[in-house]
């Protein structure tokens, strides 16, 4: 994300355009609290990650008070033009609610869950993978030396993208996600014929919003076990760190892109990359249409684990 505030704030000054930033995102907003950015305020800051505005998850945004407070803000306070919200779907919900109360709004798509509709990626996403590829490396070394079976949850909230491709790039054995279901009882055959063939270890990648790790374990785990069973939450270390070159690669264009969008006039839409292109997708496509895996990437990752 600080990619991309840096991104739109050298956009915007290259064609003349003032920038504030919110603190704490939307509650920043209700209570006022901004900062102005030039150039120097956001220099050394594209190879760190989360956001040195801060964030919040605000309740009182969700409330007719909330947004009636942040358009006065916007609008008789300070008037600006425009707001560039960066996050996800619930983000995009609340910039939609401002839209509709007079205020231009342009998004910016931000989520380790890679789940918003109209873009291929999201900023985070990337990095978020390679966090959880690396732990994966370091998890199979111990798991082959001690022939163990190991479960691994991966966060994501209801989508199993980042537990597809952290399986799948990670040569997991398995990969448990919400969109696909998925017998669990088979789980521990698939494990035993690994074994069988000669593998060393049985890694299984599990999406938090399918079941956590640890039922998943009390699920798979049979009577007079041959090959211990262990448990790995990756948790927090998902969402921070310096974000990869395609992350920021991402987040540069997307913010440059934003300011171009908002600057033309448009409003109550998002930046998308779809291949290699950006897109502008409608504001409402993003949380109104779920977003879905390729069902052949999961089928790949079936194939590839035999
Ligand atoms: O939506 C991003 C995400 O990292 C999810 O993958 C995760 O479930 C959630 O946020 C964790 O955030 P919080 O601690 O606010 O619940």
């Amino acid at each position: 994300m600080n990619a991309a505030i840096r991104a739109v704030v050298r956009r915007a000054i290259s064609k003349k355009i003032e920038v504030f930033g919110f603190k704490q995102g939307f509650t920043g907003l209700i209570e006022n609290e901004y900062l102005k950015l030039d150039s120097p305020s956001v220099a050394g800051i594209i190879d760190r990650g989360g956001t040195f505005l801060g964030t919040a998850r605000s309740e009182e945004f969700k409330t007719e008070a909330g947004q009636e407070m942040s358009v006065r803000n916007i609008k008789e306070d300070l008037e600006l033009d425009g707001l560039i919200v960066i996050g996800g779907e619930g983000s995009f919900r609340g910039a939609h609610e401002l839209h509709k109360r007079g205020v231009r709004t342009v998004g910016i798509p931000a989520s380790i869950d890679n789940d918003v509709s109209g873009s291929d990626y999201c900023i985070g996403f990337d990095t978020a993978l390679n966090t959880a590829l690396d732990a994966i490396s370091k998890i199979r070394d111990t798991a082959s030396a001690l022939e163990r079976v190991f479960i691994i949850e991966v966060m994501g909230r209801n989508s199993g993208m980042l537990a597809l491709y952290a399986g799948l790039a990670g040569g997991a054995d398995v990969i448990l996600i919400p969109e696909v279901e998925t017998d669990l009882d088979t789980i521990r055959d698939v494990a035993d014929a690994g074994y069988k063939k000669g593998k060393k270890h049985t890694i299984i990648v599990v999406a938090e919003g399918f079941l956590s790790a640890s039922e998943v374990a009390q699920k798979v785990i049979r009577e007079g076990e041959e090959h211990e069973v262990k448990v790995t939450v990756l948790g927090y270390i998902q969402r921070g760190g310096t974000p990869t070159g395609f992350d920021r690669m991402l987040a540069s264009r997307f913010g440059a892109k934003a300011v171009d969008v908002l600057s033309e006039g448009m409003s109550e839409v998002i930046i998308g990359i779809q291949g290699r292109n950006l897109a502008t997708v409608n504001m409402g496509f993003t949380y109104c249409v779920q977003s879905a895996i390729d069902p052949e990437i999961y089928r790949l990752a079936q194939v590839l684990a035999i």
